[in-house]
């Protein structure tokens, strides 16, 4: 039977990983792999061909000015002078990759994320991302996105960016209330965001996010409701809305928030649910956690043909493997293992200028989680889980199942023949309900790492 609303927060409201990958990153331990057993892994994958095309992320982890919500990993600058140096960086890191490695697939994907990617100038955007590109084969539907600080892009980074490729951008929205975007200091007009999404769609960008967040400071239903309303003048392609992940343990500078400000719970499920029903009476389609996106948007498509992907970039509409992180903290993924740079951009780049590469931390996957790793990614994909022969094979497979067994008790999934599928309100648990597959979730800490699931 259906337990009410109230009920099942009290329940599942707990800190827990977002699942951009498995195992994830707390559980990896803190050594990195051998500078060979990783070029190995990448090899090995490329042989394989079993993907769409190889990947590259490249984080550029610079910042104007503090806000202070974020939970991501950047550095704020008040100059540039570190710029070149960075770049210089990672282009040696590049070809560290390049030398190493015999025949590369086609690229498929290109991200540049952040930090803020536009904190580079056109000039220095277009002296990283060209020599990359040379001697490179493109895939035909080769996919290259940024993510974009409205406050710091001007009509020239789209219009370079545009030159080079890129047909998708990721604006930071958040939120358009004047007195949340006080309070987390996070100041930037309606038309800001407005004039980027119109000259990006003017010169040919096929595909406009916006990121939005629920759960901020501050935040009421009414203020939801009224940032919607003006997303919706906009009509971006994809909506990703995210919960806000409070997390004063690691990003320090949220500890200035008053507790009686952020919305927790019951009241912070409301802002989702809200904003969900505003964005579906909008015509857009819910493609898995947080995200959202138009009809004739690639991701609604690949949602609709179940061909959905997730990587440590998001959701995806092909298979990239393997995929290369280069910058400080970057991750890249080889499908049978993971590695992680040093995040210190100091060290990073000490270590890139003493010709090494800068593996921080990794992890070698084993016949198991991979099995694991897959039934998480049909999860979060398509809100279902099919009872596949090598995963029912997996000793713990009784256990797990009797996990299942009491989140349908919960109304959260219903029993098919070969599996299950999430309810609508099981959705909003999918975190949860994939945690309890994660045998390699750390134990509790003192420190949380993840932040709560709703
Ligand atoms: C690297 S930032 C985007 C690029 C650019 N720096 C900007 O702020 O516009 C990526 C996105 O992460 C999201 N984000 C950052 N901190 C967050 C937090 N604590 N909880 C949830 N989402 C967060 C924001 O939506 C942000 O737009
Ligand atoms: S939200 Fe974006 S601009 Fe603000 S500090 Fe984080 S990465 Fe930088």
């Amino acid at each position: 039977m259906q337990k009410p609303f109230h009920d099942l927060f009290q329940k599942y409201d707990v800190p827990g990983p977002r699942y951009t990958s498995y195992p994830t990153v707390p559980s990896w331990g803190n050594d990195p792999l051998e500078q060979n057993q990783w070029f190995q892994s990448l090899e090995t994958s490329i042989e394989q061909k079993n993907s769409d095309g190889f990947g590259i992320y490249i984080h550029i982890p610079f910042c104007q000015k503090l806000c202070l919500y974020c939970g991501c990993h950047k550095i704020i600058r008040k100059n540039d002078s570190w710029n070149k140096r960075y770049i210089e960086a990672l282009l040696s890191e590049w070809k560290m990759y390049k030398s190493q490695i015999s025949h590369w697939p086609e690229l498929i994907e290109l991200h540049l994320g952040g930090g803020t990617p536009t904190f580079f100038s056109p000039e220095e955007l277009k002296s990283l991302i060209l020599p990359i590109l040379e001697e490179i084969s493109l895939s035909k539907n080769f996919d290259f996105s940024f993510e974009a600080d409205p406050r710091v892009t001007s009509q020239e980074h789209l219009q370079v960016l545009f030159d080079l490729g890129f047909r998708r951008l990721s604006l930071g929205v958040q939120d358009f209330d004047p007195l949340v975007q006080k309070t987390i200091s996070r100041e930037q007009s309606f038309d800001q965001v407005r004039e980027l999404t119109e000259f990006a769609r003017k010169i040919g960008y096929k595909s406009i996010n916006h990121d939005l967040i629920y759960g901020l400071p501050k935040q009421t239903p009414k203020s939801i409701q009224s940032t919607i309303q003006q997303i919706r003048q906009l009509k971006p392609d994809r909506i990703a809305f995210y919960s806000y992940a409070y997390v004063p343990q690691v990003a320090k500078q949220q500890r200035v928030f008053k507790l009686e400000d952020i919305p927790q719970g019951g009241d912070k499920r409301q802002l989702f649910e809200l904003g969900r029903e505003l964005l579906l009476a909008e015509g857009y389609d819910e493609l898995g956690m947080d995200h959202f996106s138009l009809p004739t948007d690639d991701l609604s498509k690949a949602h609709r043909e179940k061909t959905l992907h997730r990587n440590f970039m998001g959701y995806v509409p092909y298979h990239v493997n393997p995929l290369i992180g280069l910058g400080a903290s970057s991750i890249g993924d080889s499908g049978s293992a993971y590695s992680q740079n040093e995040k210190d951009i100091k060290t990073y780049m000490d270590k890139i200028e003493s010709k090494e590469l800068p593996l921080f931390r990794g992890y070698q996957l084993s016949q198991k989680d991979r099995i694991i790793k897959e039934r998480i990614l049909e999860l979060m994909t398509q809100f279902q889980l099919t009872y596949e022969d090598e995963f029912k094979n997996i000793e713990e497979f009784d256990s797990i199942k009797k996990n299942f067994k009491n989140f349908s008790e919960d109304g959260l999934l219903e029993f098919t023949e070969n599996g299950f599928e999430l309810t609508d309100i099981g959705k909003c648990f999918a975190r949860n309900v994939a945690m309890s597959l994660d045998i390699r979730l750390p134990k509790k800490t003192s420190t949380p790492v993840f932040s709560r699931s709703i």
